[in-house]
């Protein structure tokens, strides 16, 4: 949601801004800008649209060693130039770019800005007029930058220009996601490693309400009552050629081709010296201490999630609750005596996944995030981290990052069934690698899931996917991916839940695809498709190896039953590309969505 860079430094800052802009398009693509800093002042060319429109209507002549830029997902305001970041003053002095929700920007606006006139519809632009005003009353720059962040209600990420003050460029955050990145006398701010990556690999956090005076080589970091703070920084492992799509033509191809290797790599990642798979001894006590888990988790990390309530519950013994993140944090259950909280997110960012870390924290309750990106706020907030060895995921429809999940919950619930002596009868590290193999074949298999996406969704307005016990789970993940890249309206189902109510739907034509992988339910699927082909839908059925029957339109080869979901799921990741592809839309990024939901 919305990413930030910043540069100061001696080198022309245009081209590295974009760039960056360009790496952090991800995280929101409906409008961007960037303002530039010289001797004649402050420029902001800002555009609506992608970071391409903006490229092209950037010239030549915008100059400066200083600057920043933004890319927007829209939270207020609808995506057009205006409502583009960066925002300015009134006078123009203040220039900002930001990343967050003001929750009381509209009271903040009545209590001090009546004469001012406030042209966006944005809680930003509030920001900048907010730190005018205090400076026009007499307050220095960083005063009035300090004292208006004091004010605000909510989550922000902020980069700031002061026109009369060329040499500096003040940053904030809280909440939302925020990084200083240190080179040879330049010093950048980002939202992201990666999208400064191509300037250095040296990176200082930034805490919650500290503020940071940043200049080509000196770095002020500042603590709410204004105690100076030092802090080390880390290097970011990332490797710059995994951000690359190379030779494929989306990032989500190229992330789908990648689970078979992403599971190897894991499966090398979390074993010992002996080959068995094993925890940091820390990780190892939680688990083994907790009487109950609870795993947290937004979207396709909370459907990974239901399937690790499976593992914990099938493998472990260990009781599971899997909650959606926005409604956890609002609406808390009853917890067990000693609850421990797993956070599964892919970017590590995630808002609604964060307010109830810190709510659980508080509580004094352990904690682990399972995410991809170290050093992300999720990883560097949780009390314990384990990583998903996925490599970045660019594509804002997750596919590597959910198999990934799911391999490493299977490895976690396996350690954690060792460590409470429960003995089952599972190699899984065998099993996780003829699930690679199986992933192998499914996407070699690519041209006929074409054909099956043609045959299936290229002239439909709505599909339905039903699966039981762990299918189930993998049909709410296969409806999600159609739906947010092809935008045909898809719905997973419980097969047996169908006819209590949601079969009304049932049209001539309609695609249903079931999954058939669970030996015990196999029947019960079948019958469910024949009560829907009784009321003419148009049924697809995907079968695991050893359960198919004449008329399956895909069999995937046979692997363990508890790890069917790393494997169905690829077929329909596959289904639900090509389908956006014939439809004309854009895989990587589809309209609404951002990669990074870093506001709640
Ligand atoms: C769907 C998708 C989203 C994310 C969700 C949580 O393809 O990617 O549903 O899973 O926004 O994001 P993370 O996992 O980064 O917390």
């Amino acid at each position: 949601m919305c990413g930030i860079v910043g540069y100061i430094g001696e080198n022309e800052a245009k081209d590295i801004l974009l760039k960056g802009l360009e790496k952090l398009e991800y995280r929101g693509y409906d409008s961007a800008g960037i303002a530039l800093s010289n001797e004649k002042g402050i420029t902001v060319v800002k555009e609506k649209g992608r970071i391409a429109d903006l490229r092209s209507a950037v010239t030549e002549s915008l100059q400066g060693t200083t600057g920043i830029g933004h890319t927007r997902w829209a939270t207020h305001g609808v995506p057009n130039k205006v409502n583009a970041h960066p925002h300015q003053s009134a006078s123009g002095r203040f220039t900002l770019v930001h990343n967050g929700v003001i929750e009381n920007y509209h009271l903040l606006q009545q209590a001090f800005l009546d004469n001012v006139s406030i042209i966006s519809d944005t809680d930003t632009e509030v920001i900048a007029q907010l730190i005018e005003k205090f400076v026009l009353e007499g307050m220095t720059t960083e005063a009035a930058f300090s004292h208006t962040l004091s004010l605000l209600k909510g989550s922000y990420a902020i980069a700031m220009l002061d026109e009369n003050d060329p040499d500096t460029i003040f940053v904030a955050k809280n909440k939302s996601p925020l990084l200083l990145g240190i080179g040879d006398k330049f010093h950048v701010v980002v939202s992201d490693t990666m999208a400064m990556r191509h300037v250095t690999d040296q990176f200082v956090e930034i805490y919650d309400k500290e503020i940071v005076l940043l200049s080509k080589d000196r770095m002020e970091i500042k603590s709410i009552d204004g105690m100076q703070i030092e802090r080390e920084p880390f290097t970011a492992t990332i490797d710059i050629n995994d951000m690359e799509k190379g030779i494929y033509p989306h990032y989500m191809m190229k992330e789908m081709d990648e689970q078979a290797s992403v599971i190897r790599k894991i499966i090398r990642m979390y074993e010992n010296d002996q080959g068995k798979f094993t925890l940091p001894s820390a990780i190892r006590k939680a688990l083994n201490e907790a009487d109950r888990i609870y795993i947290i988790a937004a979207g396709t990390s909370y459907h990974a999630g239901l399937i690790g309530k499976q593992y914990f519950e099938k493998i472990a013994g260990i009781p599971v609750e899997v909650h959606i993140s926005s409604e956890f944090g609002y609406n808390m259950p009853l917890l067990s005596e000693k609850p421990l909280f797993l956070f599964i997110s892919q970017s590590g960012e995630t808002a609604d996944s964060r307010q109830v870390l810190v709510k659980v924290k508080d509580l004094g309750y352990p904690t682990i995030s399972l995410t991809n990106v170290a050093g992300s706020t999720l990883a560097r907030e949780a009390e314990h981290t384990l990583l998903l060895h996925a490599g970045p995921e660019i594509a804002v429809a997750s596919t590597k990052a959910y198999t990934a999940q799911i391999a490493v919950l299977s490895i976690i619930a396996f350690v954690s069934a060792d460590e409470r002596g429960q003995s089952i009868d599972l190699n899984i590290k065998n099993e996780l690698s003829v699930c690679a193999n199986a992933i192998q074949t499914i996407m070699d298999a690519k041209e006929d899931i074409e054909q099956i996406s043609r045959d299936f969704f290229e002239s439909t307005r709505s599909a339905f996917f039903i699966g039981r016990n762990m299918d189930y789970y993998i049909s709410m993940e296969g409806a999600l991916k159609l739906k947010e890249i092809s935008y045909i309206q898809a719905e997973g189902f419980a097969g047996g839940e169908l006819k209590h109510g949601t079969i009304a739907l049932i049209e001539e034509g309609i695609p249903v695809v079931a999954l058939n992988t669970q030996k015990e339910i196999s029947l019960n699927i079948r019958g469910n498709v024949k009560e829907v082909v009784a009321r003419g839908a148009n049924p697809c059925i995907v079968s695991m190896e050893g359960l198919e029957e004449a008329g399956d339109r895909f069999v995937f080869p046979r692997v363990h039953s508890l790890l069917t979901p790393l494997v169905a799921i690829v077929p329909l990741q596959l289904m639900s590309y090509y389908a956006a592809l014939h439809r004309g839309c854009d895989v990587d990024k589809p309209r609404n969505l951002a990669k990074s939901v870093t506001v709640e």
